[in-house]
């Protein structure tokens, strides 16, 4: 209950950034659950993009306008939650599966902001690092990754593999080099710092407000 509270104090410091007429992307999980809430509050006319079909769903019902990413092309303004952020600023997302959308999303905005929890700030990430693999050649490419376990959840609306992968993370940018150079992999769940912008804790009912760039 205490987190479900943070999440959606983290939410309503995001949407607050959010200004009239924005081009706005949106990610997925149970704390953009709470901003789609905050952001529909603040009666704005503003045209957004999906990361999931359950985003989409809940913003549509909400009323809020959603387009595709082609259709608006560059987005002032990305938010979105995550799994864990490091001292430095690296994300690791994907705990929903959406990943990939969120990463394609988050590279096309001026400005991309993550909110979380009080429990997600971490010195070292402890989560395994979610991929979305192609399903052809999926045992080579598992054996080329080497600790990766698939995920017993649907495939991503694009038809992708969901797995999660264990190895060491003492180094995320050699990770996510890694992860990108092996073929089979569409994308990881690896946000390097430099994608970010801003990212907003929330702490009980206070907020920190790091900016990145
Ligand atoms: C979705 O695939 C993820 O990247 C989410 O952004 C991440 O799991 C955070 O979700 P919660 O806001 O539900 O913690």
């Amino acid at each position: 209950m205490q987190l479900e509270a943070e999440k959606a104090v983290a939410a309503r410091a995001a949407a607050a950034l959010v200004e009239d007429g924005m081009k706005v992307g949106l990610g997925t999980g149970s704390t953009v659950s709470h901003l789609l809430t905050a952001l529909a509050e603040r009666g704005l006319s503003v045209r957004c993009v999906s990361t999931s079909p359950r985003t989409e769903d809940i913003a549509r019902s909400l009323g809020l306008d959603v387009t595709t990413l082609d259709e608006l092309g560059r987005l002032d303004i990305a938010i979105d939650g995550a799994d864990q952020v490091d001292d430095a600023g690296w994300l690791i997302k994907g705990g929903g599966a959406a990943h990939t959308r969120e990463k394609i999303v988050a590279a096309a905005a001026d400005r991309f902001v993550v909110m979380v929890d009080s429990t997600k700030p971490v010195p070292r990430f402890t989560w395994p690092v979610p991929l979305e693999l192609l399903e052809f050649g999926l045992t080579s490419t598992m054996r080329l990754l080497g600790d990766v376990t698939l995920r017993d959840v649907p495939r991503s609306p694009d038809g992708g593999v969901i797995a999660d992968w264990h190895g060491d993370l003492d180094d995320p940018e050699a990770v996510a080099a890694f992860l990108s150079a092996t073929p089979g992999v569409v994308d990881h769940g690896l946000f390097p710092a430099s994608m970010t912008s801003d990212v907003i804790i929330a702490r009980g009912t206070d907020v920190e407000h790091r900016r990145l760039r």
